[in-house]
């Protein structure tokens, strides 16, 4: 690792004065300036080169012992740069750099209140924290959050709405004056530029959503406890990072590795054992209807099953498989929500199914879906990962498919707490950590990297139940969601309209009524290409084994690495396409997608190692190939290309197409 740190550049000591302190990115284009008014209330204001981009905003907490908004005044402000590279195990790039100038003003008030503000600014946006120290006082109820973000123009969003409890929501493209609500990352155009704002490093702390409060201000809205406040804390705390990424064009923002850059190195020194890896799965059957969690005559998860899925994986290269539905309570989701994390069904030799995984080099993927009853498994967390480490299981699918007890919603503190103290129990017995229903990711997997891929938007499964996610909602997901981190979102199926599903007697689709049209709203190229659009270190085929055996086109996920080194997104704007790049060893894998539009791009190879000489194996959308009307239209090709061709990307509506290059020999 290269590391250069220049320490403390300057010293300014202000007393009580109030005082305009200013700090820009490394590159001089992005301006952030601080103050102090007269009335001790802290404000903030950003500009990108030519653009104003926030009004003077305002910065602090409310708390029910102490004022933490007002009556600051800067004692000194600290000033340091750092330009690092630094590496991780597994992630979209395995080498990132971090670079920026850091402002730090340690501020007081009349209450004892002592307060840094810790400003970074990158090339690539900024990042804040508030790290408090409340003399006089044991701990405190924190009831607000006063942060803003002001815009000084009207401009383009895409966001989810604030909700306290889901993620699984559709994206709305929004002008900034019509938007009420938004969860992050959100997502925005202003003035040319491209922005979102987030936040990095959450722990011990509810999560943050903005709320209109008037024309185009928004203000950080955090998920509440029950008691009504928003956290409980020591006199002592620092929050998680509130971060904005800011770029010239849409796809700088999947670029950029702030995110992670605002997040601690790893805490767990030996991470040989923290492996991506691409998986099958019992899993979509249960979506379907087709078969059940709970134990009936339609039971998925039996050994039978298992292990013809274990068959399924050995021979397509893929390291892992998943079953859900295999322990005792399932019969008991949606009611007491009490499962048994160590009690196998009768029909599940978990014993056999892992020797008989083991001897074909298959790694088997736990579930604990808990269904939200968080006293019941943090009771048997510690034993339940234990059991599964000492049967050979080092993979943790988890779920919160349910309300969360003792009136709790999904993303306040108690549940950031519990998300975290899985993440940390895992650890412990070298466990990974997929979770679903999780908080969202701030980009923690860089200090816990067994943490490996969340949920948190609305995945495939509502195809499976629901009318189902649009053609723009996985062109939308790059520019917001996968901001924050990787997405378990289990692309791949193959069988689009379900007709092998209807068309066998054995099989019955979930009952969702007449009127929703049961199918997936993109055509199978754009399928394809989704395994490597949606970043997981963990992805999924998740559609029944059956529907893929003798497929030609699975050749391509047989042949993908889910372990890349480096990518690049090429080209998108959000909601309507995206192309994106991985490279894992010495092969490239493309994907590129788009909405109800039929596009072609020009990609340019030059991401290409020059001088060497690669096949291509193109699946792309047949000439016929409509999402709606033709989904399964699709073509195989085969060409030689180096790195000074350009590639014409042609996809249909809802289509897309993928690519994978690999040296010729
Ligand atoms: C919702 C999860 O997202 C899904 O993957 C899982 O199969 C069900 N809950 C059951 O745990
Ligand atoms: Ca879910």
């Amino acid at each position: 690792m290269k590391s250069f740190l220049f320490s403390l550049a300057a010293l300014a000591l202000c007393g009580a004065c109030s005082q305009n302190t200013e700090v820009t990115s490394p590159d001089g284009t992005i301006r952030l300036a601080f103050a102090v008014d007269s009335a001790g209330r802290m404000t903030y204001s950003v500009t990108d080169g030519g653009v104003r981009l926030f009004e003077p905003s305002r910065l602090g907490f409310e708390a029910a012992e102490t004022d933490l908004g007002g009556g600051f005044a800067v004692e000194h402000v600290s000033r340091t740069s750092v330009d690092e590279t630094w590496t991780q195990p597994w992630g979209e790039n395995k080498e990132n750099r971090s670079r920026y100038n850091e402002m730090a003003v340690r501020l007081r008030n009349g209450g004892g209140v002592r307060l840094t503000l810790r400003f970074r600014v990158f090339d690539d946006g900024l990042g804040f924290r508030y790290e408090y120290e409340a003399c006089g006082a044991d701990s405190l109820r924190v009831t607000d959050e006063l942060t803003e973000f002001r815009f000084a123009a009207d401009g383009d969003s895409w966001t989810i709405p604030a909700s306290f409890d889901t993620y699984e929501l559709l994206y709305r493209k929004l002008p900034l004056s019509e938007l009420a609500d938004a969860n992050t990352p959100a997502t925005f155009k202003v003035g040319g530029l491209y922005g979102s704002i987030h936040e990095a490093a959450l722990y011990d702390f509810p999560e943050m959503t903005l709320r209109k409060t008037d024309g185009l201000a928004f203000k950080s809205d955090l998920a509440p406890l029950p008691d009504g406040t928003k956290a409980h804390v020591g006199n002592k705390f620092t929050t998680a990072w509130r971060t904005v990424q800011l770029a010239p064009d849409a796809v700088g923002l999947i670029n950029s590795s702030l995110i992670l850059n605002l997040n601690e190195p790893s805490k767990i020194g030996d991470t040989s054992w923290i492996r991506p890896m691409k998986y099958v799965g019992v899993w979509w059957g249960m979506h379907l209807g087709v078969e059940t969690w709970a134990m009936d005559d339609r039971h998925g998860a039996t050994t039978e099953n298992a292990k013809r899925h274990i068959d399924f994986a050995a021979a397509n290269n893929i390291q892992g498989v998943l079953f859900e539905g295999w322990n005792e309570g399932w019969e008991n989701w949606g009611g007491s929500q009490s499962f048994d994390f160590t009690k196998p069904y009768a029909d599940f030799d978990i014993a056999e199914i892992v020797r008989y995984a083991r001897e074909r080099g298959i790694e088997i993927i736990g579930h604990h879906e808990t269904g939200g009853n968080i006293p019941d498994y943090e009771r048997q967390l510690e034993r339940a990962v234990k059991w599964y480490a000492d049967l050979g299981i080092h993979n943790l699918k988890t779920g919160y498919a349910g309300g969360i007890s003792g009136g709790n919603n999904h993303h306040g503190q108690y549940m950031v707490r519990h998300y975290q103290h899985v993440v940390e129990t895992a650890a412990k017995y070298r466990m990974t950590v997929n979770a679903h229903e999780p908080i969202k990711d701030c980009g923690i997997r860089r200090t816990w990297p067994n943490m490996m891929s969340r949920e948190g938007a609305r995945g495939k499964e509502w195809d499976a139940w629901s009318a189902g996610n649009p053609p723009s909602h996985e062109v939308t997901l790059p520019f917001t969601r996968l901001l924050a981190g990787p997405m378990d979102f289990t692309p791949g199926t193959f069988d689009i309209l379900y007709e092998n599903t209807r068309n066998s007697p054995r099989r019955k689709l979930w009952n969702c009524g007449p009127e929703v049209d049961m199918r997936v709203n993109t055509t199978l190229a754009k399928q394809i290409a989704e395994w490597v659009i949606i970043y997981s270190p963990v992805q999924m085929a998740s559609d029944l084994i059956e529907n893929y055996e003798g497929h030609p086109a699975f050749r391509f996920f047989r042949d993908f690495d889910a372990d890349c080194d480096w990518s690049r997104a090429l080209a998108g704007e959000p909601g309507e396409f995206v192309a994106v790049v991985r490279r894992a060893g010495e092969n490239y894998f493309l994907g590129a997608a788009t909405d109800e539009q039929p596009r072609t791009l020009s990609l340019p190879l030059d991401f290409l190692k020059p001088g060497t000489k690669y096949r291509a194996t193109i699946y792309a959308d047949g000439p016929d190939a409509d999402w709606k009307t033709n989904p399964t239209s699709y073509t195989i090709s085969e060409r030689e290309v180096s790195s000074a061709d350009t590639l014409e990307v042609a996809m249909a509506p809802g289509g897309g197409q993928a690519v994978s290059f690999m040296p010729a020999i």
